[in-house]
């Protein structure tokens, strides 16, 4: 058996081309144009090609984008202060403070004071709140698209076995609570979880977020199943790997996604149909 490859970038820039039209749409009907305000700090290479590539995609589909940078001497205070403005700011629908923060900087006040009507990232408690107890809110971007790609597949989530290696507040956790609200049996892995192996071979979802290049390998995969990689580790060769070693998952699972071009450009179309929707309802 040879997986179905699912193509991220193509899906990605589906939804992107159905964002730009409700981007129109909301600029004749309401004049609202949805505007991203995106707080960089530092200079970690990773972190401004991110925020480029979100910076693009704001472009692509119409959404204004206002991407502050600040140096990695920046102070608590002075990272507090520039969220309150944007906080403030009625022109700005969405705002994201892109992560990691340099070490001597706490994220968490921070997010905290985001207004949870502009948590376009999902990363506020109420916002998490509301996506433990079945509620509306923003989900997380990379768990969102995690769950947009397993329905796009046109898989039957409910009554599955879902496994999710990973317990972070970015990707693991919203993930297994958007997996439970569509009534799968979820079960999350992490560095502590025993024989491991013997769980993933019972998933008929899989979803690797670990960040440990290659550690899901075919014989722990279950014939048929869908596998979701979230996991990006650059390795010396300047490559990016996944968590899944693709090679011998692609043999047994079903689906899997590749990695570049499966997970990450689905990231940015969710934080960039997050930021139309918080244009949609709060504008
Ligand atoms: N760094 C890597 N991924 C993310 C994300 O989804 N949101 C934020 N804020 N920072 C990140």
């Amino acid at each position: 058996m040879s997986a179905q490859i699912i193509d991220g970038k193509a899906i990605a820039k589906s939804i992107r081309e159905e964002l730009s039209v409700k981007v129109q749409a909301l600029k004749a009907q309401k004049g609202i144009v949805p505007c991203l305000a995106v707080v960089l700090v530092g200079d970690d290479p990773a972190s401004h090609i991110y925020v480029r590539n979100k910076e693009r995609g704001c472009n692509d589909v119409g959404i204004k984008s206002k991407i502050i940078r600040m140096t990695s001497g920046a102070t608590q205070q002075e990272l507090a202060d520039c969220v309150d403005s944007l906080a403030n700011d009625s022109s700005v629908h969405g705002i994201l403070v892109q992560l990691p923060l340099p070490k001597h900087l706490d994220p968490e006040p921070i997010i905290m004071s985001i207004p949870p009507n502009k948590d376009v990232d999902g990363l506020h408690v109420y916002n998490i709140g509301c996506l433990n107890t079945g509620r509306r809110g923003f989900v997380a971007c990379t768990a969102k698209g995690t769950l947009n790609l397993i329905k796009r597949c046109g898989i039957k989530i409910e009554g599955k076995n879902a496994v999710v290696i990973g317990r972070s507040d970015l990707v693991g956790k919203p993930a297994s609570a958007l997996l439970l609200n569509e009534n799968a049996t979820v079960t999350i892995c992490h560095s502590r979880t025993e024989d491991l192996a013997d769980i993933t071979k019972r998933a008929d979802i899989l979803v690797a977020a670990v960040g440990k290049a290659g550690m899901v390998t075919g014989d722990m995969i279950k014939s048929g199943a869908i596998v979701i990689d979230v996991g990006t580790t650059k390795k010396d060769d300047g490559k990016l790997y996944g968590d899944v070693e693709f090679e011998s998952a692609k043999e047994v699972a079903g689906y899997l996604t590749p990695v570049p071009g499966g997970v990450g450009p689905m990231t940015i179309a969710m934080l960039l149909e997050n930021t139309v929707e918080a244009g949609e309802i709060y504008g």
